[in-house]
């Protein structure tokens, strides 16, 4: 086994549930306008997952996509990991209902719990069992179902959410540098300025934990918004020097999709806005999904290609945060 290999993606996918939400639907959900969550947040409308739909179901319709964009069969993938904070349940993991899904019957799986900056740190996790020799080829998924987690009688966070999974498949060897160092932090200290605190140990499921609605993600909008800003610039910084490059060197940088204003923020610090990719006037914010989703469409829209570096950053609940950068292989 070599020491150290090559990561690339050789595949990507995504998938949004049909039905739409417009902020004009929102209207009559609660109190608030379009012009309102458009100027605050830069987005339109988001997906909502249909009843029957959970996490595994939305993240395997990804998985499949990403799959015939490798061209490569189920039954090659060796390790399947779910980035969610919405799973199908508690336990067995969504990994392994995406698993029997599409019939990866000889991956090893599991979720991994980093809110929203999920699909960076399994993607991060996944490149290093490959690049030690651990296994070949990785699946790795972002998957959400937010709108089962939110209050739809808070305006400050139900505007925010959209439902929805994005996959891309890591394999080891590929052209060019793929996916090269990371740069990843957490501070538990403010965990609880983004948080659904019912339901868990701490808190479990009773009559009078549901009566106070501490099962819905609660969030302190403004502190959030603050520190996303700071630390996925801090972020993208740090991975650049990292690797040796400039932002000059820098092709496309595709930020967590959570407010237009924090990635207009980040673009502005970073003098990047030519290059700063961004989807949230379509699918609001999708979790750990965003950054999957975007970068599928990047790579299918052609804003990124065969050699270009790509910078990717994430920040979500935790709170956690990272970037990483990619020398697209495809
Ligand atoms: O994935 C990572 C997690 N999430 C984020 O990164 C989100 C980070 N935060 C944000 O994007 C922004 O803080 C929000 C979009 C959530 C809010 O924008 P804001 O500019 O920080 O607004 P605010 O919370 O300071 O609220 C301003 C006003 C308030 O009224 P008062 O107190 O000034 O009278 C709110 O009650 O807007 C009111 N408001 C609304 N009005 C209409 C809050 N939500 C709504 C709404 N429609 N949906």
């Amino acid at each position: 086994m070599d020491s150290k290999r090559t990561v690339s993606i050789i595949g990507t996918g995504s998938y949004v549930p049909e039905k739409v939400l417009t902020n004009k639907d929102l209207e009559s959900v609660v109190e608030t306008s379009d012009e309102w969550i458009y100027s605050r947040t830069g987005m339109r409308e988001r997906h909502i997952a249909a009843e029957d739909q959970a996490a595994s179901d939305l993240g395997s319709e990804a998985a499949i996509k990403a799959l015939v964009d490798a061209r490569i069969g189920a039954e090659e993938i060796d390790l399947i990991i779910v980035a969610t904070l919405s799973p199908d349940m508690f336990f067995p993991s969504t990994a392994c209902f995406v698993q029997e899904k599409i019939g990866a019957k000889n991956a090893f799986c599991y979720d991994l719990g980093a809110a929203c900056s999920g699909f960076l740190y399994a993607m991060d996790v996944a490149k290093s069992q490959i690049a030690c020799g651990a296994v070949e080829t990785a699946l790795v998924i972002g998957s959400e179902k937010m709108s089962t987690f939110i209050d739809w009688e808070d305006r400050g966070t139900c505007i925010l959410f959209g439902d929805g999974a994005g996959a891309a498949v890591l394999q080891a060897g590929g052209e060019g540098r793929g996916i090269m160092e990371s740069s990843m932090g957490s501070d538990g200290s403010l965990a609880h300025l983004l948080a659904t605190p019912g339901g868990g140990s701490r808190n479990p499921i009773s009559h009078e934990m549901i009566d106070q609605k501490q099962h819905f993600l609660k969030m302190e909008g403004r502190d959030v918004f603050k520190h996303a800003v700071v630390r996925m610039s801090e972020a993208v910084l740090d991975v650049m020097e990292k690797n040796g490059i400039s932002a000059d060197d820098v092709s496309c940088f595709i930020p967590h999709q959570a407010n237009i204003r924090i990635i207009d923020a980040i673009s502005k610090r970073l003098g990047v806005a030519d290059r700063m990719f961004s989807n949230v006037d379509k699918y609001a914010n999708t979790s750990s999904a965003a950054l999957a989703i975007a970068l599928d469409e990047a790579a299918r829209g052609g804003t990124i290609k065969k050699g270009d570096l790509v910078v990717l950053t994430v920040f979500g609940g935790g709170f956690t945060w990272g970037a990483n950068v990619i020398e697209w292989g495809k």
